[in-house]
């Protein structure tokens, strides 16, 4: 007799693989969209050589330096100073007047990798004239990228790159003030973050910590599904200040629930107003 086949297994694979790793260290890749997650999944099991995910799940299980390793895969960490530079020029232009109707502001940037963005934020609100009156917190799920964002140093021969974005992104000073060179790096200036917290903050999972003018979480949310893009949306309302703007990256916008509580400041570069 035929036995009848109900799931796909590699579907059922995945679930019980993103269940184990939750349930053994608390991190929760369930929600995340599919199909990225899926190909990263299968690139971890054939460099540990094994030829089924749930093969991969029995490694994960039970061997923590499995398990560090797929998180590198899982966590995807492209970034560069000033991307897509007309969001910074945006900011600059439509977002910074709004900051500077607050006695002190108070930004989160959310999924900060590497801390390029970061760093990127701290020198558009230098030149503004704002940043010894605001904080930065900069989160992400991944320790390691955060500790790379507290050192401040990035690779010397991206500059060339980075120099062009932030003239793109209006910046108008000589761009290599703000960097002293150091072998093949580049040592931003400390003072840049001087009043930044760098921490560990999971938006799969964590709650609201602070009220912000400003939440900046760029290219994080594309990797999730639409039930956890849900949960981190209304974080982030619960976070914003009344009035406090919301940005998001070009493949990123506002969900349709949440759309009456938004004036859009620029639809192109997905900058939001909080109405109320
Ligand atoms: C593609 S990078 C984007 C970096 C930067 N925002 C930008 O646009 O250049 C995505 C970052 O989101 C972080 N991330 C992924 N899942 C996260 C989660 N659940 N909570 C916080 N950060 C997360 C990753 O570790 C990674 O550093």
């Amino acid at each position: 007799m035929a036995v009848p086949l109900a799931e796909d297994p590699e579907r059922i694979e995945v679930d019980l693989l993103l269940e184990a790793v939750y349930r053994r260290y608390a991190y929760d890749f369930r929600g995340y969209a599919r199909s990225s997650l899926r190909r990263r999944l299968w690139r971890r099991a054939h460099e540990e050589q094994v030829a089924t995910l749930s093969a991969l799940q029995e490694r994960v299980l039970h061997d923590p330096l499995v398990m560090e390793r797929l998180l590198r895969d899982l966590s995807i960490n492209v970034t560069e100073m000033f991307r897509d530079p007309n969001f910074f020029k945006a900011l600059r232009e439509k977002v910074v007047p709004i900051l500077r109707t607050y006695p002190y502001v108070r930004v989160w940037n959310a999924g900060c990798s590497t801390g390029e963005e970061t760093f990127s934020l701290a020198i558009v609100l230098a030149e503004e004239g704002l940043l010894d009156r605001s904080r930065i917190y900069a989160t992400d799920i991944n320790d390691d990228v955060l500790a790379r964002a507290r050192s401040g140093r990035f690779p010397l021969e991206k500059m060339k790159r980075y120099t062009e974005n932030y003239v793109r992104a209006g910046g108008t000073g000589d761009f290599s003030r703000y960097y002293s060179v150091q072998g093949n790096e580049a040592v931003f200036a400390p003072s840049l973050v001087n009043g930044a917290v760098f921490a560990p903050h999971n938006l799969a999972q964590d709650g609201s910590f602070n009220e912000f003018q400003l939440v900046v979480c760029r290219n994080v949310l594309i990797y999730f599904g639409r039930p956890l893009q849900e949960r981190v949306h209304d974080l982030f309302l619960d976070s914003l200040a009344r009035f406090g703007v919301l940005a998001l990256g070009h493949k990123e916008s506002v969900i349709p629930s949440h759309e009456e509580r938004y004036e859009v400041l620029d639809p192109m570069e997905k900058l939001y107003r909080r109405s109320r």
